[in-house]
């Protein structure tokens, strides 16, 4: 149950008697922030008494004689300029409790509409290894499909892998020159890797190499500007100051080209002495074009690279599945930019059919409102494009699960790209189901700038997860050791507490960021034991374990006469209490913008709230046995809530850590 809902349920009739949007009016229901004030607060008699022209304690006093609240609230009050202070009845709260600990589902109900949504994410260009930037989708999109599901939605996962990308044509290309036939026999994923990089760092070669003479060009139509303003004679002093601004202007891109070319000077004089890597480079001058070539024959048909496509795509998804499996991720289906190359030309065609695209310089064109580029569905040279891809993807998820929603958990860098599928979408008819991008920032490294290695490449992902889970085990292993011999973890149990505490810190590090925002990457906060931390919440449902193995509590055990006793006097009970309830209103409000730091942060304060409530309500020492068990009781609801609340994010507990 959501109390939220509950209460707004009792106000609906009486508010829509003073205003058409009766929602925007209950939004204005919120929970207080301070216990003073009740335990939620209406703030809507503000609005309403401007647009009535009516003294707001007057309205509100009015919609208070009108609202019946009778066995949810037992105190009402206009407060301050209007404010409707509520809190709620003693015996709803124990009642409500009571049935939160009796159900499975601890009191959250599912959905009396469920919904068809499918879930876009994860969705990694394979052949590559997968680097720190694949996290945040890969989590994201997990946690929202699993409280999705918990919310009694049916959820289609698939992983629209780039399994037909240019990084083919540049394995391909690697393969038929620099491959080493007995590694690749042996071992292929590492091999196929290598590759990869090998390629990766020839291409990377040429384009530093482009960047030369324009940086160099750059450089001196810079300086000449500089210098024409140098010795320019300002008329007077407002145009003077204009041009000491422009000047520092201008001396802060010369130093930035400066810098750059420095850098680049830097690599090249390091790359100079790798003798065989010289030689390749001499070899391989048309590299870049050479790897479009083989991707063009792979999608052409031509056998050898079909063949070879064939032959390496299990390999790129074993390696992508190892990660998946550590970290505990699954997918419906992994439908790949593959698997609609055969469709794309009929795409096209209907576009073309349809007037919907035009020819624009050689190019098929979709021409959208409001967007000042069009979106490009084929090439002069007949190639298909990412949207082009996309819109086959659409039509295929619609005619196969006929979604009502349809979430795409992508990086916004691609914002313009989805905001213009969508609209192509929309002209093209589909303008029933809801498309959404749930789009997310950048993971920046300590110094500001996106997360790279200390040499300046990509970080994998897999030495993320391992370096992790290295971090926690010192942790562990450091708390561990202060422990009376009796209480130690043994070395199997110390391993998996690490990878627990390690990728649970790691999830929800990234999960706990407002999904928009860049977030700087730490291994020290996010295995912080103190904080706003995946070890602070787990730490708190090991503490209940912890209790109830001391004074031998079984809560498999529990009875109705238990639970019927259940007592809520002290403050501290009562506060837990009243935010264990609020499970199912953080969940509801997840789905909102598709948030799930909302549940990061519902889990972090319900920890907080036990702590307060530990330290001033004693177990194991209480007053009477039945305080004693009734204490029992609300330590239970909140280990299966935090156990719950975590595992929708993809993380898991231990009894004992
Ligand atoms: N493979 C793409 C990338 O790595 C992301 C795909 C997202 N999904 C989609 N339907 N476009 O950038």
């Amino acid at each position: 149950m959501s109390l939220i809902s509950e209460i707004k349920c009792r106000f609906e009739d009486v508010l829509s008697h003073y205003h058409d949007d009766v929602a925007k009016l209950l939004d204005m229901l919120k929970p207080s922030q301070d216990e003073k004030f009740g335990d939620y607060q209406l703030n809507c008699a503000m609005a309403l008494g401007k647009q009535l022209r009516r003294p707001p304690r007057e309205v509100a006093t009015e919609i208070l004689e009108k609202v019946n609240l009778e066995g949810i609230c037992e105190k009402m009050e206009v407060a301050g300029p209007g404010f409707i202070n509520l809190t709620l009845d003693q015996r709803f709260v124990v009642a409500e409790v009571k049935k939160a600990i009796a159900d499975n589902r601890l009191g959250v109900q599912a959905a009396s509409e469920p919904k068809t949504v499918v879930i876009d994410f994860s969705s990694p260009n394979v052949a590559k290894p997968m680097h720190v930037g694949h996290i945040r989708s890969t989590v994201i999109g997990d946690s929202l499909c699993r409280v999705l599901r918990f919310l009694g939605h049916q959820v289609i996962t698939d992983n629209h892998l780039g399994d037909w990308g240019t990084q083919f044509g540049m394995i391909i290309y690697g393969y038929k020159h620099f491959s080493n036939s007995e590694d690749y026999q042996t071992n292929p994923v590492p091999e196929l890797s290598r590759i990869y990089r090998y390629v990766r760092r020839l291409m990377d070669y040429f384009e530093k190499q482009g960047q030369r003479p324009k940086l160099q060009n750059e450089h001196k139509a810079l300086t000449l500007k500089l210098e024409e303003l140098n010795s320019a004679e300002a008329k007077d002093a407002k145009e003077e100051k204009k041009q000491a601004k422009s000047i520092r202007s201008l001396r802060n891109k010369i130093a930035a080209t400066e810098s750059m070319t420095v850098a680049l000077e830097e690599y090249f004089s390091l790359v100079q002495d790798d003798a065989d890597f010289q030689l390749d480079v001499k070899e391989h001058q048309n590299i870049a074009t050479a790897v479009l070539e083989e991707t063009a024959r792979l999608h052409e048909g031509d056998s050898e690279n079909t063949s070879l496509w064939q032959q390496f795509m299990p390999h790129c998804l074993e390696e992508i599945q190892r990660i998946y499996s550590r970290l505990n991720i699954e997918f419906d289906h992994e439908f790949g930019e593959s698997h609609y190359h055969s469709m794309l030309q009929g795409i096209v065609d209907e576009f073309k059919e349809n007037h919907l695209a035009e020819e624009s310089e050689g190019a098929l064109c979709v021409f959208l409102d409001g967007f000042e580029a069009p979106m490009i569905i084929q090439k002069r040279d007949g190639a298909f494009l990412y949207s082009t891809t996309d819109l086959a993807t659409i039509r295929f998820r619609m005619k196969t699960w006929d979604p009502v929603l349809v979430l795409y958990v992508v990086d916004h860098r691609q914002s313009d790209h989805f905001e213009k599928l969508f609209s192509a979408a929309k002209k093209w008819g589909y303008t029933e189901p809801r498309f959404f991008q749930v789009s997310f920032g950048t993971v920046m490294g300590e110094d500001g700038k996106p997360y790279k290695t200390r040499s300046g490449d990509t970080v994998g992902l897999e030495g993320l997860l391992d370096h992790a889970v290295e971090e926690a085990h010192r942790l562990v292993q450091g708390v561990n050791q202060k422990r009376k011999p009796e209480d130690q973890l043994s070395k199997d149990e110390c391993f998996d507490v690490a990878n627990v505490v390690g990728l649970g810190g790691l999830k929800y590090a990234d999960l706990s960021q407002h999904r928009g925002s860049d977030y700087v990457f730490s291994y020290e906060k996010m295995l912080a034991l103190k904080g706003d931390t995946a070890p602070y919440v787990q730490y708190s449902y090991a503490r209940v374990h912890g209790i109830f193995r001391k004074g031998k509590f079984d809560p498999n055990q529990r009875t109705e006469e238990l639970v019927s006793n259940l007592n809520l006097e002290a403050i501290a009970e009562r506060a837990l209490a009243i935010k264990l309830l609020r499970f199912e209103e953080a969940l509801q409000e997840v789905l909102i913008e598709y948030k799930p730091n909302i549940l990061t942060n519902y889990l972090f304060e319900l920890s907080q709230q036990f702590a307060v409530f530990f330290e001033q309500c004693p177990v194991l020492k209480a007053d009477t046995e039945q305080q004693k068990q009734s204490r029992f009781l609300l330590c239970d609801l909140t280990a299966r809530t935090i156990e719950k609340g975590l595992s929708l994010l993809g993380i898991e507990v231990r009894k004992k850590m």
